[in-house]
């Protein structure tokens, strides 16, 4: 089976490429840049950009599996709806003619859901997209579910919760990899505010059995769907610094940064995801407590 990655060389995809390599499936990754990761490994590399119509094209033409990972963050990246937006709809306009059997679209949970206005949130909670960046993310998913709806693309959408693990790519900038860090190469933590937030991690073992079970399962029971991809539990940052603190075999001082309100404003308080329709439709559900997790990195670090 040939599993087509766009945006495969970043933080999740390359735990996808790894994980999907060691079982066997045929991976292509697509993307703007080459990764010094993929020299360890036998996957093709076609550079391209998902602005480019005719590269992206060019890219489906012997996938069986599409996924689509490739996005930008900032809400002040000038390309932020071209890539995320425009860069989507052009990947799936060219599977139309193709023999896609799945068609898996990254999207967000935290970013697109906003506060909750109940718990757990389930995939039928309004949506109130927390920044541009999110609203990019809701613009996709809105094209792929047109797409679905009229031309019968098999798509399915991942909406994700914060991912955190170490892949040949690590993105060390994401707050559970960076307390981390910091804990410990300089001995602290910062947590902005009072840490109140609430966050629902999934562990990168998580993540990817989501994704194997999706390959794995019925198209007909699946096409279609929305989904919330997320850990078991959430926590507050100010609880995950703590933990972390503990985990980590030295003393760690955690600050905490007085916000302004515009930062008070744009965070979520109120947040637990369901993934009751994922174990449904996939039959799986996540595993990994974010006690686990943090201590199957700290370990992985201190093997290096
Ligand atoms: N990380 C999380 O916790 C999280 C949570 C929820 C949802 N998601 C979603 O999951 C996906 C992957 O996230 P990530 O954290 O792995 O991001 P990432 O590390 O930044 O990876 C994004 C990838 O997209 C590629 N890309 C960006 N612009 C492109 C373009 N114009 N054409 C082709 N490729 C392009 C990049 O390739 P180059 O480097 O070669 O440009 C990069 O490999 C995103 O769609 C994101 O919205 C992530």
């Amino acid at each position: 089976m040939n599993i087509l990655l766009i945006g495969g060389g970043g933080y999740i995809g390359s735990a996808l490429t790894e994980k999907f390599f060691k079982e066997n499936y045929n991976v292509t990754i697509f993307g703007r840049s080459y990764k010094k990761f993929l020299e360890t490994m036998d996957i093709e590399f076609v550079k391209g950009d998902v602005r480019d119509p005719t590269s992206v094209k060019n890219a489906v033409k012997n996938a069986d599996i599409v996924i689509n990972l490739a996005a930008v963050f900032s809400d002040k990246d000038a390309s932020l709806y071209d890539i995320n937006v425009l860069g989507t709809r052009n990947i799936i306009h060219a599977c139309l003619n193709e023999n896609i059997s799945k068609f898996i679209q990254c999207s967000t949970a935290a970013a697109i859901y906003g506060n909750a206005r109940y718990l757990p949130i389930d995939e039928n909670h309004p949506i109130s997209p927390r920044n541009e960046y999110g609203l990019s993310k809701y613009l996709a998913e809105s094209i792929c579910s047109w797409y679905h709806e009229k031309y019968n693309i098999p798509i399915v959408i991942f909406r994700i919760s914060n991912a955190y693990g170490i892949s040949p790519n690590t993105k060390w900038t994401t707050v559970v990899m960076q307390f981390i860090k910091n804990a410990f190469e300089k001995g602290e933590i910062n947590v902005l505010g009072e840490g109140k937030q609430v966050r629902n991690f999934i562990h990168f073992d998580d993540l990817v059995n989501f994704f194997l079970h999706c390959i794995k399962t019925d198209v007909d029971s699946i096409s279609g769907e929305i989904l919330n991809v997320a850990g078991p539990e959430e926590i507050t940052i100010k609880n995950l610094a703590t933990l972390i603190s503990h985990l980590v075999d030295q003393k760690v001082r955690i600050n905490f940064i007085p916000t302004n309100s515009a930062q008070r404003a744009s965070e979520i308080f109120n947040f637990s995801l369901s993934t009751k329709k994922a174990k449904e439709i996939l039959k799986y559900s996540p595993k990994i407590s974010v006690q686990e997790g943090i201590g199957k990195i700290i370990k992985q670090i201190s093997n290096d």
